[in-house]
Order: C-alpha cells, then structure tokens, then sequence
C-alpha cells in the first residue's frame, strides 16, 4: 500500500451551465477530467489513480481516459463527501493506501510539482492541503448591506489535492455525519481531531465552477463543448 490518488468527477456541473458534466467538456483539446488523471498517473510516487463518477457515466469516462491504464472507477454519491466516501471505501476493499490525494475534476491544471510538494509534507504530516491568500477585501454582508471588513491575513483560499494518511481519513469520514455537510476533506479530517497543516498552493489550480469561469476558457479558445 502506498500513494493513491483519487479523482472526484461524479458532480452535475449545474453551476457552470454547460448543460452537461463539466468533468467532460474538452479543455485544450482534452476533457477536463483527463488532464489531472494524467498529471497522477504520470507521476512516480503514485501507485493507483481511483475516479469516482457518476453513475451511467462509465462509457464517457473510459473515451475520456482513452488509453490510460491504472486506474479504476468507483461509483458516486449524491454529495462530494459521499463520493469521497465511496472512494475510500473502494480503496480499502482492494487492501487499502497508506495516503491518498482526493482532488477535484474541476481543477484541471495540476502540476508535478504540486504532487511533489504535498508528499514532502505527508513525510511528517497526516494532512495537508494547498492553500492561497485571499487578495481582495473580504467582508461581512447582513440583510444585503455590509457589516464589516474581515481580517484578511487570517483568510486563506483551500485548493486541492489535499494529502492525507490513509487510515486516518477513512476514520474521520466514518465518524462524520452526513449533516456536516463539508465542502471538502480537510474539514472532516480536521473535526476527527486531527490536525491539517498547509503548503503553498497554485492559482492554476482554480476550480472551473461558474459560467464565467468556463467563458474565460472559451475567449482563449481553450474549451469545446461537444
Ligand atoms: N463531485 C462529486 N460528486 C458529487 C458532487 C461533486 O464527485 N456528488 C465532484 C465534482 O465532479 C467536482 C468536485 O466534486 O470535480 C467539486 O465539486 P463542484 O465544483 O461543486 O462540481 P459540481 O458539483 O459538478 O458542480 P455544481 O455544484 O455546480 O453542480
Ligand atoms: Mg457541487
């Protein structure tokens, strides 16, 4: 058991309304799920990529990863933490990880070098993610009108892949309820009682989510829609 990675890719994308998946919308010339599945499968230090999709998407995924090996596909959940779940689930079935990265189909741009960066950490750490500082003045809205003004230097933008010992983030996923509601890993880790530490994130590790995010794409001629 060593370094698996595991692709979360069974969302809706209703918010970038593209009326389909946004996971396989083709981002230069490839669809975006491709483009991490590659940076992981490529990498040396990883053993096995797992990509969780969506039901009924089997046949998309495979021409997605069309000639890639190594990697197998688990079945989503309703939520981002229940297709987390099933993932870890599927891993510890085939004999388990000793750490996994769980990262987002919706940041295609991953690098090498930020899988190298988030194992270095996992060397003396259980938990670490990718995180950037918040550039634009941050503040309180209540009824529609501005509140106040947050402290900026304590605010931090969360990326993935987020790094975490494999046991451990299973146990924190089995002790969370659905309730909590997370938006991602670290959360769950950090409410098991563990502690998450941070390294320096990347801005091309921007989630694509709205409209506007794949507009952007689009006016550098960078994503078809098919
Ligand atoms: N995701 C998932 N299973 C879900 C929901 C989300 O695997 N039930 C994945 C998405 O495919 C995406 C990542 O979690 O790679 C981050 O989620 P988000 O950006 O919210 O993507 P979507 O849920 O697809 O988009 P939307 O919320 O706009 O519908
Ligand atoms: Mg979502």
């Amino acid at each position: 058991p060593q370094n698996h990675a595991l692709i979360v890719a069974a969302g809706r994308g209703e918010r970038s309304g593209l009326g389909l998946p946004k996971q396989y919308a083709l981002i230069r010339g490839l669809p975006m799920v491709r483009h991490s599945a590659v940076k992981f499968l490529e990498h040396p230090d990883i053993s096995k990529l797992w990509v969780v999709i969506q039901a009924g998407q089997e046949d998309q995924l495979l021409d997605a990863l069309e000639e890639l090996n190594n990697y197998e596909i688990v079945m989503g959940g309703a939520t981002r933490q229940d297709s987390v779940k099933n993932g870890l689930s599927a891993i510890a079935a085939a004999g388990g990880a000793k750490n996994v990265l769980i990262h987002d189909a919706a940041r295609p741009f991953l690098s090498q070098m930020m899988i190298d960066r988030l194992l270095a950490s996992l060397e003396h750490e259980s938990g670490v993610i990718p995180v950037l500082p918040v550039v634009d003045t941050t503040i309180n809205i209540i009824d529609r009108y501005l509140e106040q003004a947050l402290d900026r230097d304590a605010l931090w933008r969360v990326q993935t892949p987020q790094a975490f010992n494999f046991n451990k983030l299973l146990k924190a996923h089995d002790l969370s309820s659905a309730e909590f509601d997370a938006t991602d890993d670290a959360q769950i880790f950090k409410a098991a009682g563990n502690q998450v530490a941070i390294v320096e994130g990347d801005e091309a590790l921007k989630k694509y989510t709205t409209a506007a995010d794949f507009d952007q794409l689009s006016e550098k001629n960078m994503i078809q829609i098919r």
